[in-house]
């Protein structure tokens, strides 16, 4: 089995480092092979995703992605800037499904902010849509306004559409992901605005229909951003398109106090996947062995459990990360009142050290 990996920019190849060399020990007999992406790509190829990078992702079966962005490539055109990498291999891979848990470890309750009592025991499930949306939908650009109060002033316009099988598709993941857990799924849209939400509330009512076992409610989206900080554990698994998803899955991460804990992955209809931290490229701490590793290498654990369908070794590189956890290290970003501080490094060296004792 073959996996691509993609360090990308900032941290990203800080992180992703010692996620390989956990995923090596785990499972010494994938291939692996490593193309540049995003920022570093441009720098090398110009161009975010050059078309080695795309192939080496699509002729594997999974991908480790670190993260992309800096900066220094804000003022670069669209085309070109680093997100244009992330945007395109989910594109070019149909990664229609970004499964993205908040979990609150116990160890790390402190680091929230909010009140303990709140968060404590936090385990919920954002499924974001992530191939349709106003992230993909056309047409959109610029012009001169043909209309309206300000027609003939510059305007720019972005399209937010939906079909009834990209709906279809990824509200039966999420009822499937349901069964696997509390059996409630609650779905964020923007229906009582939004032509597109009320097709996706009419689909996902519709596809309700063959999970009689699921209880499912409704939430526009404003009430469950509120919902989220109020109290997040009336959730479980939500579901949701792909903006609302990526600002409530940023909300959501931020909730257990440990964004630099959660990983994410996007998978598309063969269960080829895209594993990636939810946490960015942070380019403020870039280079200083600081960050924490700890998303990247869970993501290594998502990537053998749902692409390479290999449960065991996923679950020893969790355990291993539990047991560094429960001994008190940390990195900077968790480290909080108790416990040890360490770098980058030294974590990745923390868990190899826990995975060798049995
Ligand atoms: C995410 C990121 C991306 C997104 C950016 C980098 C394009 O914010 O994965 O959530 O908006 O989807
Ligand atoms: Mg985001």
């Amino acid at each position: 089995m073959k996996v691509a990996v993609l360090p990308g920019d900032g941290i990203g190849p800080e992180i992703t480092a010692v996620a390989v060399e956990v995923l090596k020990t785990v499972a010494p007999d994938l291939e692996l092979g490593f193309a540049p992406v995003g920022g570093a790509a441009y720098e090398a190829y110009g161009h975010p995703l050059p078309a080695a990078t795309l192939a080496l992702a699509q002729s594997s079966d999974a991908v480790l992605f670190g993260a992309v962005g800096d900066w220094k490539y804000d003022a670069l055109e669209r085309a070109l800037r680093p997100e244009q990498a992330i945007l395109g291999l989910r594109r070019a891979l149909g990664l229609f499904a970004n499964l993205r848990p908040a979990i609150l470890y116990p160890e790390l309750a402190e680091a929230s902010s909010l009140k303990t009592e709140i968060v404590a025991g936090l385990d919920l499930l954002i499924i974001r849509e992530l191939t349709g949306d106003i992230y993909f939908g056309t047409p959109r650009g610029r012009r001169a306004s043909p209309d309206g109060a300000f027609a003939g002033a510059s305007e720019a316009f972005d399209t937010m559409r939906y079909t009834e099988p990209e709906i279809e598709r990824i509200a039966h993941i999420a009822f499937r992901a349901a069964k696997a857990r509390s059996q409630r799924v609650t779905s964020v849209d923007k229906a009582n605005v939004l032509e597109t939400s009320q097709l996706w509330r009419d689909v996902v009512n519709r596809v309700h229909q063959q999970y009689p076992d699921i209880k499912l409610d409704h939430m526009y989206v404003d009430n469950a951003a509120m919902q989220l900080v109020r109290a997040p554990k009336s959730f479980d698994v939500i579901v949701t398109g792909n903006l609302f998803g990526d600002i409530l899955s940023d909300e959501a991460a931020m909730l257990t106090g440990s964004i630099g804990m959660l990983p994410s992955a996007s998978l598309n209809e063969r269960g080829q996947g895209l594993y990636e931290p939810s946490h960015g490229s942070a380019p403020d701490i870039a280079g200083q062995g600081i960050a924490n590793p700890l998303a990247t290498i869970l993501s290594a654990a998502l990537l053998l459990r749902y692409s390479l369908k290999r449960e065991t070794q996923a679950a020893r590189i969790e355990h291993a990360v539990q047991r560094v956890l429960a001994d008190g290290r940390r990195t900077a970003d968790i480290v909080g009142t108790k416990g040890v501080s360490v770098g980058t490094e030294a974590m990745g060296e923390a868990v190899l050290q826990a995975l060798s004792q049995r």
